[in-house]
């Protein structure tokens, strides 16, 4: 192991560059300095810190401490799930781990087969490349990454038209640590070129309680168990926003009250930033409605409901629709998206009786 910790330290490119749109939640507001130095700070280095995903963390410390004990980098690794659950943390960890250096990009970045090349060619053995957004690869890029991958080799070609030639250069052993947020749109011969694949699920409110005391220990917030326990159940099972939301909390407190985070401050707090106790965002709770009120309980269609709530496709399915079908409020039916009972319960509406449970119809 070259042991290079000197670049293990996230630094602000984490979460910057990485490409010109991201269709899902893009995290702390770039532009926002103190959020984005936050949310550094938070951010577990070694998987001992890393609170909640205790079979993804189980499988983990196995796979590591093995490749540590032959020497060897360890595989090639993939981490999936929704947005804000830990995948660009995993992959500081993967290197903390194994004590090698982490090189992050990510795929909207990689426009050329020749800037993976640029990139691949500089890894010293060992190291951790981290591509965010995988499943975002151009076609032609990806295909160079598959010999990478399994042969540490690189076929480049130079020149064009009939002078052109290829050469093969011998890389570094390394490992690449892919993330995204749709292993469905990865296509089959990547997804297979890696050894260990990890799903990051929504975390419960224990894990995520545990989450919010730590953050609030790092960012010098007092707050007791109770206050804790609402920011985790109003938090959408998600870590990003437990931090987020336990920070306007602690606006909220340094403002209009004094002293420690408790249960009642915490709900006032979020009751003024409109987060209400299951932890609905506006989006969310126009997506309910949407499907609750003005399509009448009638199934709608992904794009349609896009289009209602202001919000591309890819955003509805990545960040919303798993926690609302988590929660029940939603399901996916053949025909399009339906709202369940809970939801016009929640909402404080009546169902109306054409909705769930009609008979289908015919024509
Ligand atoms: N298990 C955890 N324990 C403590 N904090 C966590 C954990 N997972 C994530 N976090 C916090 O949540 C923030 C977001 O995590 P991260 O950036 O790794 O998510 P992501 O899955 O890469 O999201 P995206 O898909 O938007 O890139 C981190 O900065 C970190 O503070
Ligand atoms: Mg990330």
């Amino acid at each position: 192991m070259t042991g290079r910790h000197e670049v293990l330290a996230p630094s602000a490119e984490d979460d910057l560059g990485l490409g010109p749109r991201r269709p899902v939640d893009p995290g702390p507001d770039p532009a926002d300095p103190a959020e984005l130095a936050d949310e550094l700070r938070l951010r577990p280095r070694r998987l001992e810190e890393f609170q909640g995903q205790p079979q993804l963390t189980e499988h983990l410390e196995i796979v590591l401490e093995a490749a540590r004990r032959r020497g060897q980098p360890v595989d090639h690794m993939l981490f999936a799930g929704p947005p804000g659950l830990g995948k660009t943390t995993m992959a500081g960890i993967v290197a903390a781990e194994m004590g090698v250096g982490l090189r992050i990009t990510s795929g909207p970045a990689l426009v050329r087969s020749g800037d993976l090349a640029a990139i691949l060619t500089d890894l010293q053995p060992g190291d951790v490349l981290f591509i965010d957004e995988i499943h975002r690869l151009p076609r032609p890029v990806e295909e160079v990454l598959y010999p990478a991958m399994e042969d540490f080799q690189l076929d480049i070609l130079i020149g064009k038209g009939p002078t052109a030639r290829s050469i093969r250069l011998e890389l570094p052993r390394f490992t690449l640590v892919g993330a995204t947020t749709r292993t469905g749109l990865l296509t089959g011969p990547l997804r297979d070129r890696f050894g260990f694949v990890g799903r990051l699920d929504l975390y419960d409110a224990d894990s995520l309680a545990g989450i919010v005391e730590r953050a609030a220990g790092i960012l010098g917030v007092a707050v007791d168990a109770a206050g804790a326990r609402v920011v985790a159940s109003r938090a959408r099972g998600t870590p990003r926003i437990a931090n987020r939301l336990l920070r306007r909390v602690r606006d909220f407190v340094e403002v209009r009250a004094e002293g420690a985070i408790t249960a009642a401050l915490a709900v006032e707090g979020l009751e003024l930033f409109g987060v209400d106790h299951l932890g609905l965002d506006k989006v969310d709770r126009a997506i309910l409605e949407a499907l609750c009120a003005r399509f009448g309980g009638r199934p709608v269609g992904l794009v349609t409901l896009a289009q209602c709530v202001g919000e591309e496709t890819d955003t509805i399915e990545d960040a919303y629709e798993p926690f609302l079908l988590q929660q029940g409020l939603l399901q996916r039916t053949p025909r399009g998206r339906v709202a369940t009972p809970h939801a016009y319960a929640h909402l404080g509406l009546t169902e109306p009786p054409s909705a769930l449970g009609s008979a289908p119809r015919l024509w």
